[in-house]
């Protein structure tokens, strides 16, 4: 049985042109504040707490898997009636998206995926998440959030806006431990999507922060040349939350990419 998600939303409720945000992890909805705030003009943007995130209320057991997190994002986009929509998703949002496309294509009129990858996590990785989601249990977020912040930003918006880093922060910290561990878990049993990716055939637009560390320009490379017809483009001097940290330059390709495909 789908999740109910709580969402944050902009635009016009009666627009044509919907465009659904998933965000990353250990985020919600809230990471996409400077989207919500300037929406592209007519369109409605919808921005999903995933389950166990934000406002929404966890997923049974100990894993969210992508396929349930994607599940409970299709769950949303029906019960607000909703034909199809421009899907996009960061990180951990685009294997939801990836999720998305397996199980409800029909859903999906194009694709946005920022800062991702295709491929599935190393052993040495998957390790890492199991130990992490272990030591989130025992002693709360705070090592995970400090081991991750100064690797998803780039050097010159450490340096230029530390505002964006106490941001950041602050949403990091907002989530419950409980959430953290199951999106570990879940991100570890992801499957492989590179080979699905040649099957997306809706208008796909790529972005990358060019310092990315985490999910690093090659990688969204590689994810173009899997998906026929799809646009790379990096963002300069970003790192792993350009729609944060260049927000200007996110926005402008985004908005750009969906006059293309409004309808
Ligand atoms: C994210 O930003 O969603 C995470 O960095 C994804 C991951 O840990 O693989």
């Amino acid at each position: 049985m789908p999740q109910r998600l709580h969402y944050r939303e902009a635009g016009p409720a009666d627009a044509r042109n919907v465009l659904v945000l998933v965000h990353g992890f250990p985020f919600s909805s809230a990471m996409w504040r400077p989207q919500l705030d300037a929406p592209p003009a007519g369109w409605r943007v919808i921005a999903p707490d995933l389950p166990g995130f934000g406002e929404s209320p966890p997923i049974e057991g100990d894993m969210l898997s992508m396929d349930a997190a994607a599940d409970a994002v299709a769950g949303l986009i029906r019960d607000l009636g909703l034909e199809s929509v421009v899907l996009g998703g960061l990180s951990m949002g685009g294997y939801v998206c990836f999720a998305f496309m397996r199980r409800h294509p029909k859903l999906v009129r194009a694709l946005v995926l920022a800062d991702t990858r295709p491929g599935p996590d190393s052993e040495q990785v998957r390790r890492g998440r199991l130990q992490s989601a272990a030591k989130v249990s025992g002693n709360g977020t705070g090592e995970l959030i400090d081991g991750m912040l100064p690797k998803l930003l780039s050097p010159l918006t450490r340096k230029r806006q530390p505002e964006v880093e106490a941001e950041v922060r602050g949403i990091m910290e907002a989530a419950t431990p409980a959430g953290v561990i199951a999106a570990l878990h879940g991100m570890a049993a992801r499957p492989d999507s590179t080979p699905m990716l040649r099957s997306i055939t809706v208008p796909t637009l790529i972005v990358v922060g060019s310092d990315d560390v985490i999910t690093p320009p090659g990688e969204a490379q590689l994810m173009s040349r899997g998906i026929p017809g799809s646009r790379i483009e990096p963002i300069v001097d970003a790192g792993h939350l350009p729609n944060l940290e260049q927000t200007a330059d996110f926005d402008r390709l985004v908005h750009g990419f969906l006059e293309s495909v409004a309808v």
